[in-house]
């Protein structure tokens, strides 16, 4: 705590805040589906199944049922059980210093990545290596992937033709001229442009968040994202500086430097994994990146965040695309075949991405620190390793809501406050260059040009005079901010 920012913070106190909503609405839900899912896995277990499975099961859904029932008693945070991890001492001293505090009236930040770790040690303590290794949120989110399926199969044949297009000229990314060598400058800007559309491709894969939209359809799922959905979303982006971080990949390629890393903290899996793994493939088959290091989080978080398994389980479905879709519940049109062009284009993709992950060139790095309660400004002195190993990295790119709720420590800032300010120990000199591609989903946003906040918050559904930033809540709207902490 004494090195987060002295802003302060948004609270579930609030009630012009999302943090309000989040603690009495969607929290309880969000159990309640856990709880579903742990009783419909244990109903599904074969008659013969071992019994303790079974008992151990049911006592988990009760034990969540009583996380359930503290929250809308608004009773005390009670400390979490010691599963072994090193972070579990770190949450339950700042429970203390925090009060112990109540559900209805604790710092949001805090209090909701409390949440996730109060989930997540239902399973980590479990006796039955069943439950031990059990994701709860594991099957929603590949149910969300397997309603992507529009813009999975849309986006196989662009990557595909782009990666092919690549590799098969000289001077790579330069598309359809007419035969004539293109200059440096061309190809730079041809370069840039395609950047630019595979970041925003990755930007928007965050709209789709299992958290945020419980209720999604299956038609919503597509609108959100095809590519008709993005050209129409561009206008949202209220600040973009992926031209900056573009110019110093270009730069360091340019310069012959032997190491040129690219590091993603990832968000969401399913389609979100996807986009950020075209937009990795990218960064090699151009050479604007050497590697490219992910980071998932350790334990099933908020929702749909990726984690290790999450990785394997969307290569394997592509590895085998046409069962992995038809699997599909619900109405004929899910489970229509795949033609064979698609599952060609499908799989050209689980193997390129196989093949860069087997030759080290893409790479899974988890670490703890992802799942800590607090904000990024904490990481220098709590993470000071992983805080040195991310300076190794020409770009850090942080995916989504969360992460930049973390980068700004979730505070109170006036919207025009400079980003560069904003993410305070990760900013000017630093040392690590920052760039976030998040699609706003919770009240803080910083770095709006003068007059922007006010002018969405008048528009319908924006807020108006309720003192609530709604225009910020609903994945609408989007920022992409860079700060050159190498400068
Ligand atoms: O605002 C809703 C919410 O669930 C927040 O709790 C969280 O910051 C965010 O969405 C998660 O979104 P993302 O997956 O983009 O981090
Ligand atoms: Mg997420």
């Amino acid at each position: 705590m004494e090195h987060d920012t002295k802003t302060p913070t948004y609270k579930t106190s609030d009630p012009s805040s999302f943090a309000y909503k989040s603690a009495r609405d969607r929290w309880p839900a969000i159990i309640t589906g856990a709880i579903d899912d742990v009783s419909r896995t244990v109903s599904s277990l074969p008659p013969d199944a071992d019994k303790d499975v079974v008992a151990e099961g049911k006592a988990i859904t009760s034990t969540l049922s009583t996380l359930k029932y503290e929250l809308q008693h608004n009773r005390v945070l009670t400390p979490i059980l010691d599963d072994g991890q090193p972070d579990v001492k770190g949450y339950n001293a700042e429970l203390e210093a925090r009060g112990p505090p109540k559900w209805h009236d604790v710092q949001w930040l805090f209090s909701e990545c409390y949440l996730y770790s109060r989930i997540a040690t239902n399973f980590s303590m479990a006796k039955t290596k069943f439950w031990q290794g059990y994701d709860v949120f594991g099957r929603q989110k590949m149910d969300t992937f397997r309603s992507s399926r529009p813009a999975v199969v849309e986006l196989a044949s662009k990557y595909r033709g782009i990666i092919e297009q690549i590799r098969n000229s000289k001077s790579h990314t330069v598309v359809e001229t007419d035969n004539a060598e293109p200059g440096a400058k061309e190809v730079e800007e041809a370069e840039r442009l395609l950047f630019v559309e595979m970041a925003e491709i990755c930007l928007w894969g965050n709209a789709t968040d299992l958290s945020l939209l419980t209720s999604l359809t299956y038609e919503d799922i597509q609108k959100l994202q095809g590519s008709n959905a993005r050209k129409e979303s561009e206008k949202n982006v209220l600040v973009n500086d992926l031209g900056r971080a573009f110019g110093v990949l270009y730069a360091a390629q340019k310069a012959g430097q032997s190491s040129r890393r690219v590091d993603i903290v990832l968000d969401n899996a399913g389609f979100e994994l996807f986009v950020d793994l075209v937009l990795a493939g990218y960064l090699l088959a151009t050479g604007l990146a050497t590697e490219v290091v992910l980071h998932p989080k350790s334990i099933p978080w908020f929702v749909s965040d990726v984690v290790p398994g999450d990785f394997a389980g969307l290569l394997e479905a592509m590895q085998d695309p046409k069962p992995f879709y038809q699997q599909s519940e619900g109405d004929e049109k899910k489970r229509e075949v795949l033609s064979d062009e698609d599952v060609e284009n499908i799989r050209f993709l689980f193997e390129d991405w196989s093949q860069l992950h087997g030759e080290g060139q893409l790479i899974l790095r988890p670490n703890r620190f992802w799942t800590h309660a607090g904000s990024f400004w904490r990481m220098p002195n709590v993470a000071p390793e992983l805080f040195d190993d991310l300076k190794e990295s020409e770009l850090v790119v942080f995916k989504g809501d969360l992460n930049y709720r973390k980068l700004t420590g979730d505070a109170e800032w006036p919207a025009t406050t400079p980003f560069t300010t904003a993410i305070g120990p990760l900013g000017p000199s630093s040392g690590l260059r920052v760039l976030a591609l998040r699609t706003c989903k919770a009240d803080v946003v910083v770095g709006l040009p003068e007059g922007k906040d006010e002018e969405i918050r008048a528009m319908e559904g924006g807020g108006r005079n309720s003192g609530s930033r709604k225009w910020a809540w609903s994945g609408k709207w989007a920022v992409v901010q860079f700060c050159d902490g190498k400068a």
